[in-house]
């Protein structure tokens, strides 16, 4: 069977991330991986393009050496306050009249499309669909209703969608990179499809993406996506904090949390260490008293996430607790902290792939760009620009999914 390549760039607010790989009858082989930090990005948006376009440039050039191959289109990975995602229902009429009929592929693509007729700010587009569940008839919670018979075809879908400016500047960012954008993919499904099993999915999770500038959070029941939402609040915020509260600057502040952070007083080590600021000049720093100001900020994140899902009326179904992702989520004692707020079995995902990074949870979302391939849909942006080439790249690739998966 055919092996296909596939690229995908993620925007993180602290880097640009590139990721090649090999896919054949539905396994994944990376051939590159490769990403560059920067400060172009803000809350997952960009705010610095020549910034933004000079790490997508240097990630996607070294992928490129390691992978010895050309890429163009590429899914991307994209989170920040502007997306929004929202449940939506749309129907096909299968029989003639009361008659049933068979459910075909393009019955099941017509009722997925029809649920894209949803009411939208001015300024967003939909950039993503996510089947949840079919009902034929009366019948509901089918999975795969092609091939059934049916009057009625009733597709459950979970919808995602972006500001259009902001979509413009990642195209901008890629096109200027010599890249094009395939699709887009809200990053923390795709860090869902890389670190989530099937059985965690069906039981009730909840994904939380901690990263620089933002925590993305996906909740899913019965394998379907039933709350989305991004807090604005990351990793950052602790660094802040800390460069606040002891009176240093924020890049040894960053340090300091890197090499000595941890999340809960409690089990923290009690132990002095000595940081060295500028001009010379050394402060000690107790371990404990560095994570008090640390256990603040995860609290307020954690608090958060809770609010989400108790929002979602499905707090006491999630059997699988909370795994979480993305950089914050490497901070010592997160876990023990997190558990305590939310009162949820929480462990921190690792992909599932062989590969230098794969335990490394800052990167779930940017894996999850090549495990979406299983998962891609068909579907169009309802607005906004849209070349031709885009839609033929879309085709295509639908196309490989449909032989391969
Ligand atoms: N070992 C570590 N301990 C504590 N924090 C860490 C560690 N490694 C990374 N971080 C923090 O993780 C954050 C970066 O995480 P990540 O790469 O997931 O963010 P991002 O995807 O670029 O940003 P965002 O998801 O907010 O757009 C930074 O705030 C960094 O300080
Ligand atoms: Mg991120």
């Amino acid at each position: 069977m055919d092996k296909k390549i596939w690229c995908g760039v993620d925007f993180g607010s602290s880097k640009v991330g590139t990721i090649i790989g090999e896919i054949q009858e539905g396994n994944i082989r990376i051939l590159g991986f490769s990403f560059e930090e920067t400060d172009g990005i803000k809350e997952g948006e960009i705010i610095n393009l020549g910034k933004t376009v000079d790490a997508l440039q240097k990630a996607v050039s070294r992928a490129k050496e390691q992978a010895k191959v050309e890429v163009k289109d590429v899914i991307v990975g994209i989170t920040g306050s502007h997306i929004e995602g929202k449940v939506s229902q749309g129907f096909v009429a299968v029989g003639k009249g009361r008659e049933s009929g068979e459910i075909s592929e393009q019955h099941v693509a017509q009722a997925i499309e029809n649920s894209k007729t949803i009411q939208l700010a001015q300024d967003q587009e939909i950039i993503q669909v996510i089947p949840n569940s079919f009902r034929v008839d009366h019948r509901e919670g089918i999975k795969e209703p092609v091939g059934m018979l049916g009057v009625r075809l009733d597709a459950n879908t979970y919808i995602i969608a972006a500001n259009s400016t902001s979509l413009r500047n990642y195209e901008l960012a890629l096109t200027k990179a010599g890249l094009r954008r395939a699709a887009f993919y809200f990053q923390p499904i795709a860090a869902s499809y890389a670190v989530l099993d099937e059985e965690e999915k069906e039981s009730g999770v909840v994904l939380a993406d901690i990263g620089k500038d933002t925590t993305d959070i996906v909740v899913w029941y019965q394998n379907e996506v039933i709350h989305t939402a991004v807090i604005p609040i990351g990793g950052d915020f602790i660094t802040h904090d800390i460069s606040i509260v002891l009176k240093i600057q924020k890049k040894i502040a960053e340090k300091l949390k890197m090499d000595h952070g941890h999340a809960y007083p409690d089990i923290a080590p009690e132990e002095e260490n000595l940081v060295e600021l500028s001009r010379g000049k050394t402060k000690k720093v107790n371990k404990k008293e560095l994570a008090e100001i640390i256990e603040a900020r995860v609290s307020q994140i954690m608090n958060h996430i809770k609010r989400e899902i108790t929002s979602t009326e499905y707090r006491d179904r999630l059997a699988s607790g909370i795994v979480l992702t993305g950089g914050t989520s490497l901070l010592p004692g997160i876990d023990t902290l997190s558990e305590e707020i939310l009162d949820l079995p929480v462990s921190i995902g690792e992909v599932n792939i062989a590969h230098d990074y794969s335990s490394n949870p800052r990167f779930a979302s940017l894996f999850g760009l090549l495990y979406i391939v299983r998962h891609l849909t068909p579907h169009k942006p309802t607005k906004g620009v849209k070349s031709k080439e885009i839609k033929n790249a879309l085709k295509k690739m639908w196309e490989f999914l449909k032989e391969n998966m």
